[in-house]
């Protein structure tokens, strides 16, 4: 009979060989015909799955609003410096992109991961945050440069009534909203911030939704799927950043020596 050669790569995600391109085995005319947006496409090339409309709109509600946060933010700051150096859009996207980490949008997952474990094992936000505190590990998904208990995170906000009037369960966005009203009897600053409020909502879609086993989650929690929408979203930004210093021919870049202190 026929022997299969050994191949090198395995892949389960998309294929191009048929007539059409398919993601997940479902054809690119089937996503246009059905309307699908780039949550659906999201959903079947990260879950594999077709996930229900209040899902794929969720992650599509994530993509827009992490799209951008002005010019200030890491991100932004370095694709503005790269771009002003001359670089080429991609060198200037990477370079924004590189700064996202667990500190700026990159805690979305570390944020998952430690809400999911202190909620499962049932620890008051006061043992989990203190707990923390003994380990020296700050709050994944809490905390803000210049979003306080005054000056609220629209964003969070609108994930929030997004996910109550849409989700069967909140449980795990409670439970960060608790370490949250617990962070803020600290400082004024420790709010739940956008990176916190996905962590813990995806935590919810992924349990109510019904399309993903115990062992699917955690490995989705556990490789770190969740940073993904962050990256995606702020590449947005990111480009768009890029473009503008362009069409404004801005000059090459320097720091003011006013603004550094220069000191032994
Ligand atoms: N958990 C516990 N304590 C905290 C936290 C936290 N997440 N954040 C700040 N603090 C406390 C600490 O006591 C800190 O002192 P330390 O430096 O000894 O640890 C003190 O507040 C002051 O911290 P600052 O460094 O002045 O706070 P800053 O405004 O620079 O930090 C930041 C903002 C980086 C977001 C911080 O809160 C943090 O690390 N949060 C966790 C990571 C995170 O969620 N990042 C995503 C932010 S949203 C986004 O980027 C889109
Ligand atoms: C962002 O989305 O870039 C911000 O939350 C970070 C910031 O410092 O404003």
């Amino acid at each position: 009979g026929k022997v299969r050669a050994p191949t090198h790569i395995i892949s389960t995600i998309s294929d191009d060989r048929g007539e059409e391109p398919c993601y997940a085995g479902v054809p690119m005319s089937t996503i246009i015909e059905r309307g699908y947006g780039v949550g659906d496409v999201i959903s079947l090339l990260w879950f594999k799955r077709s996930l229900p409309r209040y899902c794929t709109q969720f992650i599509e509600i994530c993509i827009m609003l992490c799209a951008d946060h002005g010019p200030c933010v890491s991100g932004a700051h370095n694709s503005i410096v790269t771009a002003r150096a001359g670089k080429d859009l991609v060198s200037s996207l990477v370079s924004g992109l590189l700064t996202i980490g667990p500190r700026f949008g990159g805690a979305i997952d570390d944020a998952a991961r430690y809400f999911k474990d202190a909620y499962d094992r049932g620890l008051t936000p006061y043992e989990f945050v203190e707990g923390m505190k003994k380990k020296g590990i700050r709050v994944p998904g809490i905390g803000h440069r210049i979003k306080s208990r005054d000056n609220r995170d629209k964003r969070v906000q609108l994930l929030q009534q997004y996910a109550h009037t849409h989700f069967p369960s909140v449980k795990y966005m409670e439970y960060a909203v608790k370490v949250e009203t617990y962070t803020l009897s600290k400082a004024n600053n420790l709010v739940l911030n956008v990176d916190g409020a996905i962590g813990s909502l995806f935590l919810d879609l992924l349990a109510g939704s019904g399309m993903f086993t115990k062992q699917e989650i955690d490995e989705i929690v556990e490789i770190g799927y969740l940073n993904g929408l962050f990256v995606l979203a702020r590449s947005i930004g990111l480009i768009g950043h890029t473009f503008d210093q362009k069409r404004l021919k801005q000059p090459l870049y320097r720091h003011p020596w006013e603004d550094v202190l220069y000191t032994k």
